[in-house]
């Protein structure tokens, strides 16, 4: 994917907005959903590559916090997607050597989500390769 980078010349953090998920879905006829999907799976392509490719810090901007005036049903399918992502993904930080944080409100994402966080916060804070910061509601 991106064999024709410089790796000497690699910053240590890299952050990145989770941006153009709609227009995705757009250009395609489906429904934006469908292009939030697809952004979600982009997530995990982006972490093992940054992981191989020997980044430190992975900043993903995946929520900001004018995102809650969407319609609800776009809300409430972000978050599912987000409870999905939180119950699927140790076996990926286990595997690239990588720890989980979340940074921003999370208070506001409820206790559940706030549980399955804080979890795999736990479950994957001696992990020592990279850094992955998921920015909710910031
Ligand atoms: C912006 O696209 C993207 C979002 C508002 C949400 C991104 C979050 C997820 C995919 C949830 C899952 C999170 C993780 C970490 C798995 P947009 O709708 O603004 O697209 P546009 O700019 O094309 O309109």
């Amino acid at each position: 994917m991106v064999d024709t980078i410089d790796t000497s010349e690699l910053p240590e953090h890299i952050a990145i907005i989770m941006d153009g998920n709609g227009r995705w879905a757009r250009e395609r006829d489906l429904a934006r959903i469908f292009g939030h999907q697809e952004g979600g799976e982009n997530v995990r392509r982006i972490t093992v590559e940054a992981r191989k490719q020997g980044i430190r810090y992975l900043t993903l901007y995946a929520f900001s916090s004018e995102n809650w005036s969407r319609p609800e049903d776009e809300v409430q399918a972000l978050m599912k997607l987000f409870s999905k992502y939180l119950n699927n993904e140790l076996k990926t930080f286990t595997d690239n050597n990588v720890r989980f944080r979340v940074i921003g409100d999370r208070a506001r994402l409820g206790d559940e989500l706030c549980n399955l966080i804080e979890s795999l916060e736990e479950q994957t804070q001696q992990y020592t390769g990279m850094q992955l910061i998921i920015a909710v509601s910031y």
